[in-house]
């Protein structure tokens, strides 16, 4: 099966590296020549943890290739998957301007009938609409084929999940190119299921709206814990024992960000609007999230009554652990606002932080070390819980910053362990430790 793959961003880059790995031929194609070039000298341009080498294993095996050339790309390729970013525009809807795009150069450059797949997630109705759109200029006698193929892999794990997903989705309008799509995704041995091409757009949104809901869901029930004594992490332990319920996605903290979650809630909301549905609750999910992220500065401000001159050791930089994207990070909302209030802020990232000085334009000094971040501070905020800081000994605060205060967003030390350390921990859903 020849196979193009649209995008070269985390979803496109993934799924034709994990494409190659299972046999088939792959040729991905971007738009941006500087991306093709480093992708050409095996260099991936995106930091995903096993799939520098996956990558270079198929390039090798000559099953993998990138071109900047939508004709060479595109040349014979019996599949195209579509892969490219849906960002959010200013009213929260998703952008599909790359999209329409990439349809349309799918149409120019068809020889023969094609299959084309649409990863990227896009507002139920879209692959219709990029049907009809392909259809209107494709050569005549060209049949084009549809189907909906949404990603669920998460950054930082993208080459596990892609290998060990849950399932998988394929939306169709017809059963013969489901088959094809089954055939092409057998080597994973991941379990298929089929839908409609509606269904399938929608399964994608309702997934991350859900996860989304959960996290808000217990970052309230944390915000309640933290009135009422109680420790939001035996809750969610507790609760998470309920198959029905679950143990992922309970863990409480400053709540989500990155590229997906805040993207695709604000466009589901956006597109119920405009079905004249009220999504109300995930409008709250919402709200809970952007107050979620304000809740350091607030403990802070408890404590110290002004930041004015403080010095504040910022632990993390990116979303989440294992990944250097800063889309829509915590850091990004947290470390202006520490400026604005007059701290003088150093921060910590292992992997991103000499991407700190691009996103924030708010006075800071970024550093790979944490013990310079952590040096003479007045206190630490923890942002992101990379494990080397979840490993840290808390002792490590007592030693290096001027007083050992430590406003900890993502739980990372136990309460048993702050109070043995002897530090003053103010953590997410839990007793503070004085
Ligand atoms: C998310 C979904 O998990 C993937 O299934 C989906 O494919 C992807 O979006 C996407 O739509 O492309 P991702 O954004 O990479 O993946 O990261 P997650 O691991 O889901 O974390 C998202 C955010 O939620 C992070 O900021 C994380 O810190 C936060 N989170 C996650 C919590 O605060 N608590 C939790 O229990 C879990």
């Amino acid at each position: 099966m020849k196979i193009a793959v649209i995008g070269t961003g985390y979803v496109g880059l993934v799924t034709g590296v994990a494409l190659a790995e299972i046999g088939h031929t792959v040729t991905c194609i971007d738009v941006d020549p500087e991306k093709i070039a480093e992708l050409n000298q095996g260099i991936p341009t995106i930091y995903e943890p096993g799939l520098g080498e996956m990558m270079l294993r198929n390039q090798k095996r000559r099953r993998l290739h990138f071109t900047d050339q939508h004709r060479v790309g595109l040349d014979g390729a019996d599949v195209v998957y579509l892969a490219v970013g849906t960002p959010q525009l200013a009213d929260g809807s998703a952008n599909l301007r790359y999209i329409e795009q990439a349809a349309l150069d799918v149409a120019e450059y068809a020889q023969e009938s094609v299959i084309v797949v649409i990863k990227s997630t896009v507002p139920v109705g879209t692959n219709m609409r990029i049907k009809q759109l392909m259809l209107s200029h494709v050569r005549p006698g060209i049949a084009i084929r549809i189907a909906s193929n949404p990603e669920f892999l998460r950054e930082g794990s993208a080459i596990h999940d892609t290998f060990h997903g849950d399932r998988i989705i394929i939306g169709t309008e017809d059963h013969e190119t489901a088959d094809v799509l089954e055939e092409i995704n057998a080597p994973f041995g991941i379990p298929v299921v089929r839908t409609d091409v509606s269904s399938s757009e929608m399964i994608k949104y309702a997934s991350n709206a859900f996860l989304a809901t959960k996290i808000s869901f217990i970052n309230e029930i944390a915000n309640l814990c933290e009135k009422l004594g109680a420790d939001v992490e035996e809750v969610a332990k507790g609760m998470g024992l309920d198959h029905r319920i679950g143990s992922a996605f309970l863990k409480a903290g400053i709540g989500y960000g990155g590229s997906c979650f805040p993207k695709d809630t604000n466009a589901l909301v956006q597109l119920a609007g405009n079905h004249h549905h009220d999504f109300n609750l995930l409008k709250s999910v919402i709200e809970v999230n952007n107050h979620q992220q304000q809740l350091l500065i607030e403990k802070m401000l408890t404590r110290f009554g002004s930041l004015h001159g403080k010095k504040v050791a910022v632990l993390g930089l990116a979303f989440k652990p294992n990944t250097d994207d800063l889309r829509e990070s915590p850091a990004l909302v947290l470390i202006p606002k520490l400026a604005e209030l007059g701290a003088e802020v150093v921060c910590y990232d292992p992997i991103a932080a000499n991407q700190g000085s691009k996103w924030i334009s708010a006075p800071a000094v970024y550093t790979k070390s944490v013990s310079k971040a952590l040096n003479g501070a007045d206190c630490a905020m923890i942002v992101t819980d990379w494990p080397d800081i979840k490993r840290m000994d808390p002792q490590t605060f007592v030693r290096l910053l001027h007083e050992p205060i430590v406003f900890d967003g993502r739980n990372c030390y136990t309460i048993s362990a702050a109070r043995k350390a002897g530090i003053e921990y103010y953590s997410i859903g839990r007793p503070d430790v004085i």
